[in-house]
């Protein structure tokens, strides 16, 4: 049984909030960080609306919603998070962004058995080990969109993540949020994101060289492969700024061209066409 009960989660946007609202539910006393009150107000819709899903389902009381609403505290001073056992890093997938934020958790952190995760796809865990005075501490945990429905969990040691905190984060991640564990190697895009990219950027550069329409490429793969959504409607999903860090870092590590972002993802991307977030990448989301 996980002696973990203090969360801190920092950055709170699709994969943030996610995590804050399981561990929530888990009974967990969570505080998530954002840049300012505004974010942090997004953040607080959007899992408000979601746990009124779970409610509308009938798979969450309302009092169960309230009681998780109340176990999240918001924050714009990451010094808050002190007394925190547990803390995942969810800012965006950027190397410099992440690497302070690390730096500053391990000045504030008290607990000397604290857990730092990070929830990156793509960027190595060794770096970030290596922003703190205690690399042996920090690991991947790497969830998926939307987290509250998807049961998989990538842990991510890195050469110098201690066993003690693999095991920890592992019961943690089982025992007290329910979810499923696969392990990988500290490698950009770990085993889930590896495949799922090149898969993504296959279907945007099908889409960019006119072989077929989005909603064909979409509905090929919906109903010819039994897929819950197509690969545009995906990557809409996940956010196209998103994947292209993603497919960036993956690039960078290996130099093999199914990594590299195609062109119209890029330009995407610079026009704010950022998929289901911003109502508008490869369909349309305009209420
Ligand atoms: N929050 C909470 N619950 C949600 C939700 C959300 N954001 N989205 C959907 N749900 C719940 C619904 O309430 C519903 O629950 P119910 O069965 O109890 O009513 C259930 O999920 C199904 O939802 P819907 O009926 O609205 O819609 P679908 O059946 O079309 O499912 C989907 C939507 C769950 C998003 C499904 O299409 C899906 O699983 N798509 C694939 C998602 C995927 O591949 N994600 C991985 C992305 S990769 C990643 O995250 C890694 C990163 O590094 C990029």
């Amino acid at each position: 049984m996980s002696d973990i009960q203090r969360v801190g989660v920092v950055g709170s946007g699709l994969m943030g909030s996610g995590i804050a609202e399981v561990s929530a539910r888990a009974g967990l006393d969570v505080i998530v960080a954002e840049v300012n009150v505004d974010a942090a107000a997004a953040a607080q819709g959007r899992i408000a609306s979601s746990l009124a899903r779970g409610v509308k389902s009938g798979k969450l009381s309302e009092a169960d919603r309230d009681a998780a609403l109340a176990r999240i505290r918001f924050t714009t001073d990451i010094g808050d998070f002190g007394d925190r056992q547990f803390v995942v890093e969810a800012v965006a997938e950027n190397e410099q962004i992440k690497t302070e934020v690390f730096t500053a958790l391990d000045k504030v952190v008290k607990d000397e058995d604290a857990i730092f995760a990070s929830n990156t796809s793509s960027i190595p865990i060794m770096k970030l080990g290596m922003a703190t005075g205690r690399p042996e501490q920090v690991i991947g945990v790497h969830f998926f969109n939307p987290v509250p429905v998807l049961k998989l969990v990538e842990i991510v040691p890195s050469l110098l993540t201690g066993s003690t905190t693999q095991d920890r984060a592992e019961e943690f991640v089982r025992g007290t949020l329910h979810k499923e564990v696969i392990r990988s190697q500290d490698r950009a895009g770990f085993v889930v994101n590896a495949l799922l990219i090149p898969y993504l950027l296959s279907s945007i550069r099908m889409l960019e060289s006119g072989f077929a329409s989005a909603d064909d490429i979409d509905n090929g793969m919906v109903l010819g492969c039994a897929h819950p959504m197509g690969p545009l409607r995906l990557t809409d999903l996940i956010g196209l700024d998103t994947t292209k860090a993603i497919a960036e870092s993956m690039y960078d590590e290996f130099k093999e061209p199914l990594y590299s972002p195609p062109p119209l993802l890029l330009r995407m991307v610079d026009a704010g066409l950022l998929g289901k977030k911003s109502g508008r990448g490869f369909h349309n989301y305009a209420k």
